[in-house]
């Protein structure tokens, strides 16, 4: 017992505060991966608590727009789909998580409108309804709610959440850490008992227990400077698994979305790939049609390929940005699919049916994450993980476009019925957690310190972590990420908890890993092109970093 105070002590500092909620599942996020998650539980008579940092909804899924692929006309097939999805991962896909992923998505996407999601029709369509393309696929496959799919689905999920009995919700709590056996100095296997998390509207820190916890946290694309995603994607829970003991894979597999609108007040705002799929141009000033210099698949390249196009064409112009051009096609069909990216477009003084649109990419996507099973099991008990934070090996080394949303809904199907199938009421619940620390000091000077770090953090990582990297660029990110660590361990064991600070402390995790993942890989693959390694190894290999 003494052993286990003084673990305590050294882990988590002096107890002091003791604001304690117990629940049975934990699930940390309230994007597509965390509400259906939930949601499958609350059906299936298991209780759950949803924990979201911001409102419930907010997050990358509710900003989603393209759609989600599944096999849904008859003149595609399955076997489309797979081949696609492995040709754009570059070999690194596996298959077995592939074929289970492009299987079950007809299954996924019934369920969804079983729950009230209403998807774009077409009364022309044998499925009824409009099937988009998107880059590096071969067929029209993409459902979508015109150019809102994130809104669609994580709006009438969260009304179904909101209203289920056996969910509790968590609104603007952020978790900062596991709480876990192997932290505690517990023997036997490395367990998950729990979360610290602060209490944004109470400003304290509480302690949750939880017999399961489920991280459903989205990724980590805040790490760049310009980036499609909101403030959410700071690889919280990749960092929280990490520093508990998992395996993360692949995290130098980062998307470069190649369309973000280039408007100094559009902050993060998405050109959907959808447009190219219905025939949009990637253009110069001068109406130059670029892409017939770099692929044959043109705009319809995967998104590797034409963010790097971009990068070269932007770099051997000197320009800002390039243009998407989508005004040769009929206004009204515009207006009709793209009816959000219009509107905003107009408020910024561009009518995308007669004017091209200044675009640039942007960082979108995080390929690699925490690895997980076929049912999201982690490599600590107790502890699943689904959505972008996961790696799966579904995406390879570049993801296809819109496999992510279907990636969370089949995830989460998968870890509800394990979760479901486990008798978790025996397990021993008289764990002692301690409570949290809050007797360190604030100091005015920290809030400068700590904004002044989160520039500079995704301000170097963009430089020498970006669509081109070289292997001295990387070391140079490396040795300044050293220095941020130091600062940051400082300033975390000192002073009072900041969200800004926690969320900072995740992402220099996050981008340490992507960078050891980076100088790992001495090849150009998919997302990772590094001018030193311009070839391909003959055999392809996931990058793993042990804890
Ligand atoms: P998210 O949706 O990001 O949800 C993460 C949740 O975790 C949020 O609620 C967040 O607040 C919460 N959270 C994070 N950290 C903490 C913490 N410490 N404590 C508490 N809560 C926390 N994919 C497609 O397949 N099709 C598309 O059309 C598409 N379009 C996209 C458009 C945009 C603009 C963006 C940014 C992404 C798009 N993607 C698309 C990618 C896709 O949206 C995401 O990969 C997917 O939504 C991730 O879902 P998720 O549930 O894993 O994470
Ligand atoms: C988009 O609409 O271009 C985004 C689709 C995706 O990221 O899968």
């Amino acid at each position: 017992m003494l052993l286990f105070i003084t673990f305590s002590f050294q882990l988590f500092r002096a107890v002091k505060t003791t604001h304690q909620i117990t629940t049975r599942v934990l699930i940390i996020g309230g994007g597509a991966a965390g509400l259906s998650l939930a949601l499958r539980l609350a059906e299936s008579g298991r209780s759950c608590t949803l924990l979201a940092k911001e409102a419930l909804t907010e997050s990358a899924s509710l900003y989603a727009q393209g759609g989600i692929a599944a096999v849904l006309d008859a003149s595609d097939s399955f076997e489309a789909h797979i081949k696609d999805t492995l040709k754009a991962g570059a070999g690194l896909c596996h298959e077995d998580t592939v074929r289970r992923v492009v299987n079950n998505a007809p299954g996924n996407i019934e369920w969804l409108r079983n729950h009230g999601v209403h998807f774009s029709e077409d009364r022309l369509s044998s499925t009824g309804f409009h099937l988009t393309r998107e880059g590096g696929h071969s067929e029209r496959r993409v459902i979508h709610a015109a150019d809102t799919t994130g809104r669609e689905v994580e709006t009438t999920l969260e009304q179904l959440v909101r209203n289920h009995p056996l969910i509790d919700i968590l609104e603007h709590f952020v978790a900062i850490d596991l709480i876990t056996t192997g932290k505690l100095g517990i023997s036997g296997n490395n367990r998950c008992i729990g979360v610290y998390a602060f209490d944004k509207r109470r400003r304290r820190v509480v302690t949750i227990a939880s017999r399961t916890v489920a991280l459903a946290t989205g990724g980590a694309a805040k790490v760049y400077l310009y980036t499609s995603n909101p403030d959410t994607s700071t690889g919280d829970g990749i960092a929280m698994a990490w520093r508990a003991g998992c395996r993360v894979a692949n995290m130098e597999f980062v998307q470069f979305h190649p369309t973000c609108l280039y408007h100094p007040q559009a902050k993060s705002f998405l050109i959907s790939e959808a447009l190219r799929g219905e025939g949009a141009h990637l253009v110069h000033a001068d109406g130059d049609r670029f892409m017939e210099r770099h692929d044959e698949r043109l705009e319809l390249a995967p998104r590797d390929v034409v963010a790097r196009a971009i990068d070269f064409e932007m770099k051997k112009k000197g320009v800002d940005n390039v243009f998407l051009d989508i005004s040769h096609r009929d206004p009204a069909t515009v207006r009709e699919h793209f009816p959000n990216i219009y509107e905003r477009c107009l408020k910024f003084g561009i009518d995308i049916t007669v004017s091209p649109i200044p675009v640039v990419p942007a960082a979108h996507y995080t390929c690699g994450g925490i690895v997980i099973d076929a049912y999201g099991h982690t490599d600590i008990d107790n502890l699943y993980a689904l959505g972008e934070c996961s790696f799966t090996g579904l995406h390879g080394a570049n993801r296809l476009a819109s496999n992510s949303l279907l990636e969370c809904l089949v995830y989460s199907e998968q870890a509800a019925l394990d979760i479901c199938s486990r008798d978790d009421s025996s397990k021993d619940d008289s764990l002692n957690r301690p409570g949290w620390d809050e007797s360190r000091v604030t100091d005015p000077d920290e809030m400068v310190v700590i904004s002044h770090n989160w520039d500079e953090l995704r301000r170097f990582m963009w430089d020498y972590v970006g669509i081109v990297r070289t292997t001295k660029r990387l070391q140079r990110a490396a040795h300044r990420l050293h220095l941020l660590e130091e600062e940051i361990r400082e300033f975390y064991s000192n002073f009072t908890i900041s969200i800004d600070l926690v969320e900072l402390r995740n992402l220099v995790v996050v981008a340490d890993l992507i960078v050891r993942s980076a100088l790992q890989r001495e090849e150009s693959r998919g997302l990772h092109y590094i001018k030193n390694y311009p070839d391909l190894l003959p055999t392809p290999r996931d990058t793993i970093i042990e804890p």
